[in-house]
């Protein structure tokens, strides 16, 4: 949320922009999906364990670089001696997930806005008619780009984040009203216990791929975005307690996005694992479950899903924006059209691969056994998946090994915590931990989970 490089006003701000970006359609619509698929329970138990041990180390990490450093992934790679595979694997790979990623997500955007009208206008939407229906999707999409656009085009202004700090508050009000309806619906338990008791016998390395490449969809790690937002950080702020408040809100907000789906999954028969639909094809019934003002509340919802998918969009197009802006001199409202227009025509095939173009819709591919169907589950999984887990990887890599660990651990230090370097138990130290997490435990975990996931062992 930032118009030229100058600083955060406050750590409040920072955290809000930070955790506007982290808390998405990743939340709400992803994460659900993506738990169904991988059987629930298990695949959340694993989920909070990727986030604590593995993603909130690499959220430090990259604001603490951005910090560092005071550039973009590129730069911030660059200035701290990176070589050319570091750079590209790390940093120029993390501008291309935002762009790739961003060209679906605006789709699924516009099914928001698609929604906000029906459940307005009273219609009830088959689902699958309407995601078939290429030009209105193409349509959908294209007012979200342009929303986008003009955002990023004009800076992110005050507006944008005050509203944020009222909005997001009550799209958790909202959240929370959603999952006491679905509570109460006939069936709900059975919904409650697959999503909370993990059967440990369904955890296996794609499982586990999965959680880990959804911690950092959902924390916005391993897209460069971190380092960017960090750059606009002033010495005096405390990255550890700013990093843990935006890991706790945005697991949070995906908790309760799954509290929120399961129940009325099964109280209404549907399928969990049924893929990126499942959200959009569940809620519509919850809403129109509640005796009197569903569609009312039903827009709400989707208005601040729209909202929320908008305050993670702007980062996502702000960081290859930035890119242009800083290192190629481009304008800003250069930048913002060009990168902005590039992304809606790279995403015109994931707005009509959910029906609309039949070849689209049912190309096939089989990577490590996992069988992808149509163009926009390739995206998904390639970009908001495989690349991401990728570049968390060699981010960790490269700053607990090819820069000094020393200076990162300083970085963290300015602006506290306090206790930050002081012994815990014997000489051991938080940054001490840190360290050990980022150099060792990071990097051997997702090179795990990655052969784990190609079969090598
Ligand atoms: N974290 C966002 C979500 O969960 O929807 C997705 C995202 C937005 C990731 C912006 C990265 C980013 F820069």
């Amino acid at each position: 949320m930032v118009a030229s490089r100058d600083k955060w006003g406050s750590k409040f701000g920072f955290i809000m922009a930070a955790a506007g970006s982290a808390v998405g359609l990743g939340n709400i619509w992803r994460f659900p999906y993506v738990a169904g698929q991988n059987g629930g329970g298990a695949f959340v138990f694993v989920y909070v364990l990727c986030v604590i041990l593995i993603g909130a180390p690499l959220l430090f990490n990259e604001m603490a670089l951005g910090r560092h450093t005071g550039k973009n992934p590129i730069g911030a790679f660059r200035d701290t001696g990176s070589n050319n595979f570091f750079t590209i694997t790390g940093a120029i790979l993390s501008l291309l997930i935002s762009f790739f990623v961003l060209s679906y997500y605006g789709v699924i955007a516009g099914w928001t806005i698609g929604y906000i009208y029906s459940q307005l206008a009273g219609i009830r939407l088959d689902f699958d008619v309407f995601m078939a229906n290429g030009p209105l999707n193409i349509g959908l999409f294209a007012i979200f780009m342009l929303i986008t656009i003009l955002i990023v085009r004009g800076g992110i202004s005050g507006g944008i984040e005050k509203a944020v700090k009222i909005l997001m508050p009550l799209l958790f009000v909202l959240v929370g009203a959603v999952i006491v309806r679905s509570l109460t619906l006939d069936g709900a338990m059975a919904g409650v216990e697959y999503y909370l008791i993990p059967d440990f016998s369904k955890i296996n390395g794609r499982v586990v791929l999965s959680a880990l490449g959804q911690a950092f969809f959902s924390l916005s790690v391993g897209w460069g975005i971190m380092i960017t937002y960090g750059s606009y950080l002033p010495k005096k702020e405390n990255i550890v307690s700013s990093g843990l408040w935006v890991a706790f809100m945005d697991t949070g907000v995906a908790l309760l996005g799954g509290l929120m789906i399961f129940p009325a999954v099964f109280a209404f028969g549907k399928m969990p694992d049924q893929g990126p639909t499942l959200v959009f094809k569940v809620l519509p019934e919850v809403f129109n479950s509640i005796p009197s003002g569903g569609g009312i509340i039903g827009a709400i919802f989707f208005l601040l899903l729209c909202i929320a998918a908008l305050t993670s969009s702007i980062s996502m197009l702000e960081v290859p924006a930035s890119y242009f802006i800083d290192e190629k001199k481009w304008s800003r409202n250069k930048a913002s059209w060009v990168v902005g227009l590039l992304v809606f025509l790279v995403g015109i095939p994931s707005s009509i691969s959910n029906g609309a173009v039949d070849s689209l819709t049912n190309m096939r591919i089989t990577v490590f056994e996992t069988e992808l169907v149509g163009f926009f589950n390739w995206m998904d999984y390639f970009f908001g998946t495989f690349f991401i887990v990728i570049v968390a990887l060699m981010t960790s890599i490269y700053t607990g090994w090819m820069i000094k660990v020393s200076i990162m651990i300083q970085e963290i230090g300015e602006g506290g915590p306090g206790n930050w370097q002081k012994p815990l138990i014997g000489s051991l130290t938080a940054a001490k931990i840190w360290a050990f997490f980022i150099r060792y435990i990071c990097p051997a975990i997702i090179l795990m989970v990655l052969l784990n996931m190609m079969g090598l062992f």
